[in-house]
């Protein structure tokens, strides 16, 4: 795997592959000297042209994990704020010897050019490109499913059967259509509820089922409620008659959260607008995985960097083993 553009890329084997290699790296972040030398002498540069919090924080920590150099670039401050493109943004950091480029853009397919037009030969991680993919917020999703679900005994196993509930925002959202494509790929059960407003047009292409009613998708008993954020800043006119209508109808109020199953999980991916889309109730109760989900994208994404820089494609035996398994 030279790049990691879109879930759809990935085949069920090597997301589990993945998965399993952050587990080793979940054991690295436990451990007091939280730091391997697997990937000293490399250097990952974060590119965001969009805001972050999590997934820039999360990436520059896992490559510290891991011994890289890593520089974090923001677009404010920089030359595109002067009008530098994308190509000549690229080719300067490519200059500078970048091994891997973490770029997250407002347009859908910004991480693909970076890939095809060979402006760098850097390996290029997708961080979320407009409403299109954020692979490895999937990836950690899945993870965090996993170990709630497997526990100890997650190494290796899918999710197969798993029913999995994505509500909301669902028209503007990458983490919906990556999560799509990986959940199905492993084997669970995803469905989509959201106002007929928000659901895109294609669908129907999905590996998924639609529903537009929140109350009876919940008697269905989902094993995960996954709420999504309402993206106003993508959102060009009205798609729903206000946010106290759109929190009664697609929220996941006191109310839904208490008539959910004892063991059903439920995610966001942050951040959170909490009473639009999701109650404080729902986002701080011991269903809710969210901080779980912030911990797993460091072992996720170390699990991402190290599988594209060191090439190994060899699952978890050299992740932390002998030989890159020391502390630096
Ligand atoms: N979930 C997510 O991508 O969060 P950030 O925008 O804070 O990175």
């Amino acid at each position: 795997m030279k790049h990691l553009l879109s879930t759809q890329d990935l085949t069920r084997d090597q997301a589990v592959r993945l998965l399993d290699i952050a587990e080793d790296m979940a054991e690295v972040s436990n451990r007091e000297v939280k730091k391997l030398p697997t990937l000293r002498g490399k250097t990952v540069v974060n590119l965001f042209f969009e805001d972050s919090t999590r997934t820039r924080v999360s990436f520059e920590l896992a490559a510290k994990r891991l011994s890289a150099d890593v520089i974090t670039f923001s677009a404010k401050g920089s030359s595109v704020s002067k009008g530098e493109s994308l190509k000549d943004t690229a080719q300067t950091l490519a200059a500078m010897g970048a091994d891997a480029i973490v770029v997250r853009h407002g347009a859908s397919g910004a991480a693909q050019v970076l890939a095809e037009r060979g402006w760098t030969n850097a390996a290029i991680i997708n961080a979320g490109d407009g409403t299109h993919e954020h692979p490895t917020q999937a990836l950690l999703d899945a993870y965090t499913m996993r170990k709630r679900i497997h526990g100890a005994a997650a190494r290796g196993k899918a999710l197969d059967g798993v029913a999995v509930t994505i509500v909301g925002d669902i028209l503007h959202s990458r983490v919906a259509r990556s999560n799509v494509w990986l959940l199905a790929s492993l084997g669970a059960r995803v469905h989509l509820v959201a106002p007929a407003t928000l659901i895109p047009i294609g669908v129907e292409a999905w590996p998924s089922t639609v529903g537009y009613d929140f109350d009876v998708a919940i008697d269905f008993k989902p094993d995960v409620i996954m709420m999504l954020r309402i993206q106003s800043e993508r959102m060009n006119h009205a798609y729903f008659p206000n946010e106290r209508e759109y929190a009664r109808q697609w929220g996941l109020d006191d109310e839904r959260v208490a008539r959910l199953p004892v063991a059903t999980m439920v995610m966001h991916p942050g951040p959170m607008n909490r009473g639009l889309e999701i109650s404080s109730v729902a986002a701080d109760s011991y269903r809710s995985t969210v901080l779980e989900q912030v911990a797993s994208g460091v072992s996720v994404r170390m699990a991402v960097l190290y599988e594209l820089l060191t090439g190994t494609g060899s699952g978890t035996d050299t992740a932390t083993g002998t030989g890159t398994g020391t502390a630096a």
